[in-house]
Parts: C-alpha cells; sequence; structure tokens
C-alpha cells in the first residue's frame, strides 16, 4: 500500500498549488520528440483543474550550464502541454523572484502556470532551503508527481516540503504502487530480463532480482561483460572491462541461488555479430557453449573450450536466436515480468522497415510479452531506453505498466528508498 498522502486525501478546493512535474523530455531544434513523461502527467492536473485550484507547475529539463542555456528552456512544454489540455498555459520566463510572482497574481481558479527550468537556478540541485523557501511561498500546498525525478534530493523534491503540506500526485502514486507491488508481491513466477550497456548500473537490481526472482536473463551490452568473465573473447564487442570481477560475483550469486531453490539465471547461449553497426552489414551467428563455475574460475588458466569463436574485429550486436526463443519461453511460463534494458541495437533501422538487423532479439522479447505466442504476463517496463524503443514503435498502451522513471525506477526496483517520496506527508 502507498503509505503517503495524495491529493485525494487533502481538501485542496480552490488553493493555489505548486505541483512538481518531470518534464525532463527530449527536444530537438525546439521540437519534444517524445512527450510520454507530459501525457502521463494529464490525470493529475486534470484531477487539480477540477478542484478548481490555481495551478503551478514546476519542472526541470535537461543539466543547464545556467539561465541561458536556452536549449533547456520549458517553453516548448507549455505549448505541448497547452495542446493536450486544450487550454491556455501560462509560461513565466522564471521559477522564482519577482517574474514569477507576477505570473501567479495573474492567475485564476481553474488556469495552469508552468515556470521556467528550475535547473536555471544552482541552489535546486543543492536543495537550497532559501531557494525552497522562495518556490514555496508561491502557493499554499505542495504536490510531487514528477517520479522520475524522485531519486534526486534537490530543493523541489526535499527543501520545498519543509516549507508547505506535501503530498503525492496520482502519477507518482501509480508509478511506485505498481513497480513495489511487482518487487514484492507479483504473481509467480517472476522474470525479469535486464539488458542495457553497462553492468554497473545495474548491479543492485541484479542482485535484488536473483533474490526475489524466479528467471532472470541478461541481454544486451551488459551480456558481454558476463560472456568475457565467463572466458569467452568478445573481440571488438562493448563490454565493461572494469567490471569483471563483479560479473564473476554476480554469476557466482547465481549459482549459489539456483542450488537453493528452482531459480535460473540466463547468459546468451549465442549472439548476433558484425563488424559494423549498419543496416548493410554482414551478419553472423556465434553459439557459445556454456561453462562451468570451475571453467570459470580457472580461466585463464584453463578457458572453456568449444565456444564457437568472433573474428577479431567483430561485435556482439544482439542477442542469437536460440537466446531469444529461450527467453520467449521462459516468458511463456512467468505471470509477471520486469523488463529493463533492450537485447541488442535496436536503433539501426532495417533495409525493408524500422526492425534492423541487431534488432530481431528485442522484437522476439516483445512479441513473447504482448502475447503473441499465447500468454501475456503482466509486463512493467523501467527505464529511459527501454520506453524509448516501446515509444518508438508505439506499443505503449499494451504493457502492464511502463515507467516514466529511469534512474528512478532502477532505484525503486533495487530497493532503495526515494528522497522526494519519503518527504511527503504519511497518511
Ligand atoms: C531523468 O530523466 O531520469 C530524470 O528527469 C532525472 O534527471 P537527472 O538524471 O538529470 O537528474
Amino acid at each position: 500500500m502507498f503509505s503517503k498522502q495524495t491529493i485525494r486525501d487533502i481538501d485542496l478546493g480552490g488553493k493555489t498549488v505548486l505541483l512538481r512535474a518531470d518534464y525532463n523530455v527530449p527536444v530537438k531544434d525546439g521540437k519534444i520528440t517524445d512527450d510520454y513523461r507530459i501525457k502521463q502527467s494529464l490525470p493529475t492536473i486534470e484531477y487539480l483543474l477540477d478542484q478548481k485550484v490555481k495551478l503551478i507547475i514546476c519542472s526541470h529539463l535537461g543539466r543547464p550550464t545556467g539561465p541561458k542555456d536556452t536549449a533547456n528552456s520549458l517553453f516548448p512544454v507549455a505549448k505541448r502541454l497547452q495542446q493536450l489540455l486544450d487550454k491556455p498555459v501560462e509560461f513565466a520566463t522564471d521559477c522564482v523572484g519577482e517574474v514569477a510572482q507576477k505570473a501567479v497574481e495573474g492567475l485564476d481558479q481553474g488556469q495552469v502556470l508552468l515556470l521556467e527550468n528550475l535547473r536555471f537556478h544552482d541552489e535546486e540541485k543543492a536543495n537550497d532551503d532559501d531557494f525552497a523557501k522562495q518556490l514555496a511561498s508561491l502557493a499554499e500546498v505542495f504536490v510531487q508527481d514528477g517520479f522520475g525525478v524522485v531519486h534526486r534530493k534537490d530543493a523541489s523534491t526535499d527543501a520545498v516540503t519543509n516549507h508547505l503540506p506535501s503530498v503525492a500526485g496520482l502519477l507518482l502514486e501509480k508509478e511506485v504502487t505498481t513497480i513495489s507491488d511487482a518487487m514484492e508481491k507479483p504473481k509467480r513466477p517472476l522474470m525479469a530480463i535486464v539488458g542495457g550497456a553497462k553492468i554497473a548500473d545495474k548491479i543492485d537490481i541484479l542482485n535484488r532480482f536473483i533474490d526475489i526472482a524466479d528467471f532472470v536473463a541478461v541481454g544486451g551490452a551488459m551480456a558481454n561483460t558476463f560472456l568475457a568473465a565467463r572466458g569467452i573473447d568478445v573481440a571488438e564487442s562493448l563490454y565493461d572491462k572494469d567490471n569483471l570481477k563483479l560479473a564473476k560475483d554476480i554469476l557466482h550469486k547465481a549459482e549459489k541461488e539456483s542450488k537453493k531453490r528452482d531459480f535460473v539465471f540466463a547468459v546468451p547461449h549465442d549472439a548476433v555479430v558484425a563488424e559494423t553497426i549498419d543496416k548493410t552489414a554482414d551478419t553472423r551467428i556465434v553459439e557459445f557453449t556454456t561453462h562451468t563455475m570451475a571453467d570459470i574460475e580457472n580461466y585463464p588458466k584453463r578457458p572453456p573450450a568449444k565456444a564457437s569463436k568472433l573474428h577479431a574485429k567483430e561485435k556482439i550486436l544482439d542477442i542469437g536466436p536460440f537466446s531469444a526463443s529461450f527467453i520467449a519461453g521462459a516468458i511463456q511460463l512467468s505471470e509477471t515480468v520486469v523488463w529493463n534494458g533492450t537485447m541488442g541495437v535496436t536503433e539501426t533501422e532495417g533495409l525493408q522497415g524500422p526492425i534492423g538487423p541487431f534488432a530481431h532479439g528485442t522484437q522476439t522479447v516483445v512479441e513473447a510479452l504482448l502475447g503473441e505466442l499465447g500468454h501475456k504476463p503482466f509486463t512493467v517496463v523501467g527505464g529511459g531506453d527501454t520506453v524509448g524503443y516501446v515509444e518508438s514503435r508505439n506499443l505503449v498502451g499494451l504493457f502492464g505498466h511502463v515507467s516514466t522513471g529511469g534512474g528512478a525506477s532502477l532505484e525503486l526496483m533495487s530497493g532503495r528508498k526515494l528522497p522526494g517520496v519519503e518527504a511527503l506527508q504519511s497518511k
């Protein structure tokens, strides 16, 4: 159960509300290229407007170097929000001081104002209490709905709550409840599919999944580090050279767990390799043998035998067809799946459409998750890049839950407390 008060728990009628959203969206040449986070903030905004509040919204965008960093202005977000809400959204060119105060004075009940990027002031990242006080002075109630940023201890996620009654918005409540339930009381079997580039970023989440899941499959460049830790020559593949020891520790932990109970930790058995990352690249499938922990422990004294080899200039760019089918099969046996990270390089388009030569592994996983093989588990999609992939294929609505949080969802899944949630009033 969500332990914090939400906008449903307090009387907001006609009040001036400061809403923290996460509108950190990709903007190219002044145009928003992905508005998922903005769309997901609408239910809270609509609820608040139904309460006839004067609504002030604040957010950060990017990591600006100062107020002149106009590429990080939130103005394009104000325009997009206006279209989505189908009502005017005022914009203030500063989030505190006279400009912001004047803009708030001009606001009527039921009207919306978006403040300029909080990070144009260094005090935001410094969790500065005076800055937080100035922000808070604009309103009577604070609502935290920026799930994507609640893992940060900033002025607008932490210090501001020292100065106003502070409750959660509907998106924050939904994200925390859905992700926590999937981790803490999932319908079993629980499967985790973890991809992405770096092991170091996902170490906590992998350890947690080894403790709680029934099946963990790794893919993406991160899997290359596990292959390298197993003594396979990954040639030019991207892998985390500094974290081979970490990878071995995880493999050991997983092996121990699988001796205690029904648990599988699946590292790819095969891979799609090529020398270049482009749609016309010559691809090959390379098959690896499975190795015992003794092979790993004795490496390099006793290198594992019989793995088919990558050529010197080749790199692993996707999981192979055997591994993809193996994961798809495990998905058929799972009731809950948490998916974080693609299985290969999905950005390269194909000769005949969006699915390129290194996206088949991810595509097979997606088809299985969406029930195309007959069984559809409840799937939580977490993490920035994975969501970008799902968005680009227009598949968002088809999954159980697609999180707006990157780092925040990883931290929540890893079992860490989120400062921006902790700071809110308890029920
Ligand atoms: C995100 O995109 O993950 C959040 O908006 C947080 O942004 P940050 O990593 O710059 O703090």
